[in-house]
């Protein structure tokens, strides 16, 4: 067949080689964050996957990279511009202000994004995010319970060498002036910069300090932090101090920028560490108390995050989770396996076996494939099972199964 997934896509199924396609995987992330999620008052939120292309023009900005280089843009039959959602957040704020929300209000979401990428591992054209939204949530402890949700999911999951980094990005107060002096650093070192950063001094000066290639010579570069406003420094300090309560250890970067234009106040991102620098960041978010305003609303600050599954999945690596708990070995049929399975799986145990009739000794092979952790082997639904895990055996009658495995076990 010569269909392959578009460019910069993949399959997540069963049987596939590589890890990042483990169905199992997968299925845990996206349970876990759900537990997570609703912990944290965070309700279910869905919204479309395409939305009018002017939303994103105007929600996450025209000078992002995001907006200008990678969106999926087409026109549909009726002629309106559409885009594939590059981010959740734009979406979910249109949905609340179109509900006429009024007062703090809380969405959780879970979904594929599109962003038209040079693809390498750990960046892909689809990929999926999950993410929570706090609207018209002011004050800094809302930005540190996002910050929370984001920790204890990443660290629930186990993600590797996991680092918060953290930066206050200022507002409409404090930042034009900033960003005045940083573009007067900037155009001082004109010849010094690549191309693409003194492309982006009129345009963006902030994505300036982003640049890899550009680093050593922004060592002295003015600060935002040097140069908030009584407000927002006030803000900053507020959530740094409630980090240091809850025990999550953090590191302030003056560097870290974001890559999306509605960013006001907090930005922070997490890093795993031990993935390759160029994609390692694992989730990142912020707040954006005008984004609601640049989309024709009223004023509703907000703040949340967004993680990166895909490279969640990256991160843990090739963890081989088994996607079963119990494979049956029948020398009495198929008949028998699956009656002897139904009792198994009406007890909660996820069990498989194989409906085709095969050989004993191709069943046995089949149960090490699957990944399961004990294999039972029948003679009959009459007769007591032989259940062996590990190196032991032992025979008991097929209803005393899952009562010993849950002890045991
Ligand atoms: P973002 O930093 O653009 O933020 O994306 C969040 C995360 O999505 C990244 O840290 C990364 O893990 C993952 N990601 C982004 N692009 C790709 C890609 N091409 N391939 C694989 N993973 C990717 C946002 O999208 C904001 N909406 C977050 C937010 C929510 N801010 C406030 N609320």
């Amino acid at each position: 067949m010569s269909f392959r997934p578009p460019k910069g896509t993949y399959d997540v199924v069963a049987g596939a080689s590589q890890p990042i396609s483990d169905p199992q995987i997968w299925r845990s992330l996206l349970g876990e964050w759900e537990v997570w999620a609703e912990r944290f008052g965070y309700p279910l939120t869905m919204t479309p996957v395409f939305e009018s292309t002017e939303l994103f023009e105007r929600g996450v900005g025209g000078s992002s990279e995001v907006v200008t280089k990678q969106m999926y843009t087409f026109e549909d039959k009726g002629g309106r511009s559409i885009t594939l959602r590059p981010e959740g957040t734009a979406g979910v704020v249109r949905a609340f202000l179109n509900a006429g929300g009024q007062g703090a209000w809380k969405g959780a979401y879970s979904g594929p994004m599109f962003r038209y990428e040079r693809p390498q591992k750990g960046r892909y054209r689809q990929f999926w995010q999950v993410g929570v939204e706090y609207l018209d949530a002011e004050a800094p402890d809302a930005d540190s319970e996002v910050i929370e949700l984001g920790y204890r999911y990443l660290t629930a999951v186990g993600v590797p060498g996991l680092e918060l980094r953290l930066n206050s990005l200022g507002d409409s107060e404090c930042r034009p002036a900033y960003l005045v002096q940083l573009s007067t650093y900037l155009n001082d070192r004109r010849e010094k910069l690549c191309e693409d950063s003194v492309d982006l001094i009129d345009v963006n000066p902030l994505r300036v300090l982003d640049c890899k290639v550009c680093e050593p010579y922004l060592t002295d570069a003015p600060e935002m932090t040097d140069n908030l406003c009584d407000a927002c420094r006030d803000h900053f300090q507020s959530v740094k101090t409630s980090l240091e309560a809850l025990n999550i250890p953090y590191v302030q970067d003056p560097r870290l920028v974001r890559g999306l234009d509605y960013y006001t106040r907090t930005a922070f991102e997490f890093i795993g560490t031990e993935l390759d620098a160029a994609q390692n960041a694992v989730g990142g978010g912020g707040r954006y108390d005008g984004l609601a305003e640049s989309i024709g609303g009223r004023r509703t600050p907000g703040v949340g995050l967004a993680l990166g599954v895909d490279r969640i999945v990256i991160a843990l690596g090739s963890a081989e989770a088994a996607s079963i708990d119990v494979y049956i070995v029948s020398e009495s049929g198929a008949g028998d396996a699956l009656l002897a399975a139904s009792v198994l799986r009406q007890d909660g145990l996820r069990v498989d076996f194989d409906t085709e009739g095969r050989s004993v000794k191709a069943q046995f092979r089949a149960a090490t494939r699957s990944g399961a952790g004990t294999t039972l082997v029948m003679g009959g639904l009459d007769k007591p099972v032989d259940v062996r895990t590990g190196g032991s055996r032992l025979t008991m009658p097929l209803e005393e199964v899952s009562d010993w495995m849950n002890a045991t076990l």
